[in-house]
């Protein structure tokens, strides 16, 4: 049934079943039950007598399938976990790295019933409207290292929602991705390492594409690409664009042994530098934004004592952003 979808995938119109049978030396009854199974999968295909069959949601369709089709990487998303519901793809992809998973492993679902955003704080993953996912990758680094990674998933999904849909994805640093200043992506990186070795790391990257609308608590802050951009976004086409940016980024870091390759388009598309910033922790200050390091760290220098000072992780918040 699989070479089925693939025809009526090459076709721009209707595909009559004569021909598809033709092609796949079939008979037309084969073709029939073929297209049924393909419904029953989720495939929309309309039948109009006399013309045949059009495949009507081939953009839409997200699935392991669709995911793998047309992937153009190396490693990242070769291997893919498919799951329509799951605690949290983070975890799933802990016990996959536990289970010996190659680097760039992909787990995605379609829904995540306890979805975990940083803090503690829970990330809304309702079923068939955004992207929900992690990965294993499997650095050679030292474990101080590893939070350039998150920096990469950030400019790569920055990238990649740029790419797709137009939209211009401001970062605020570390890796939230703003749209007209509201948030549309959060990444979430975990990691299992020793004090001088990573054993894998997972970041799991969340982000709202066809959200219709947000509850009101959050609505202020939240925002899809959908409600920003007008338009249904394809989930399958955007995973595959920060699969490839990430790819490129992932290698040249892992060559260079530094963020600095990426520290100019990183810089373009962070919206915090210039910004007068909270950087919250154990002793909260407030801040003038200055610059990225070539390690990934936000160089501030502090309101109340003018000294310069380097922030290698946690929360920052823009003063007049969310
Ligand atoms: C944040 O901004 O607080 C981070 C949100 C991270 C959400 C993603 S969705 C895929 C992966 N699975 C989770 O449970 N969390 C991350």
């Amino acid at each position: 049934m699989y070479r089925i979808l693939e025809l009526l995938r090459r076709q721009e119109g209707f595909l009559s079943g004569e021909d598809i049978g033709r092609e796949l030396s079939i008979t037309r009854a084969a073709v029939w039950k073929g297209i049924k199974k393909l419904r029953e999968e989720g495939y929309e295909i309309e039948a109009v007598t006399n013309r045949g069959y059009r495949l009507t949601n081939p953009e839409t369709m997200y699935n392991k399938r669709e995911l793998e089709q047309g992937l153009k990487t190396k490693t990242m998303g070769q291997t893919i976990y498919f799951y329509e519901e799951t605690d949290t793809t983070n975890n799933r992809a802990r016990e996959l790295a536990l289970e010996g998973a190659p680097e760039g492993t992909l787990v995605v679902a379609e829904k995540q019933t306890a979805g975990r955003g940083r803090r503690g704080k829970v990330w809304e993953s309702p079923l068939g409207t955004g992207i929900w996912m992690s990965l294993v990758l499997r650095p050679q680094i030292m474990p101080a290292e590893a939070s350039v990674l998150t920096l990469l998933c950030g400019l790569a999904t920055a990238e990649a929602i740029e790419a797709e849909t137009g939209l211009s994805a401001g970062i605020k640093w570390p890796n939230d991705i703003l749209i007209n200043g509201k948030k549309a992506v959060g990444i979430l990186t975990e990691m299992d390492c020793e004090m001088s070795e990573v054993h894998f790391v997972i970041p799991g990257i969340g982000i709202n594409v066809n959200t219709a609308s947000f509850p009101p608590e959050i609505a202020e802050i939240a925002t899809s690409l959908y409600l920003e951009c007008g338009k249904t976004v394809s989930r399958r086409r955007l995973v595959h664009k920060v699969l490839e940016r990430l790819e490129e980024h992932y290698e040249t870091f892992l060559r260079t042994g530094s963020f600095a390759a990426m520290l100019e388009d990183y810089r373009k598309l962070c919206i915090t530098l210039g910004k007068e910033v909270h950087v919250l922790g154990r002793e909260p200050f407030f801040a003038e934004a200055l610059d990225i390091t070539s390690e990934g760290e936000l160089l501030v220098r502090r309101a109340d004592n003018g000294k310069e000072e380097v922030v290698f992780s946690g929360e920052v918040s823009i003063r007049g952003v969310i």
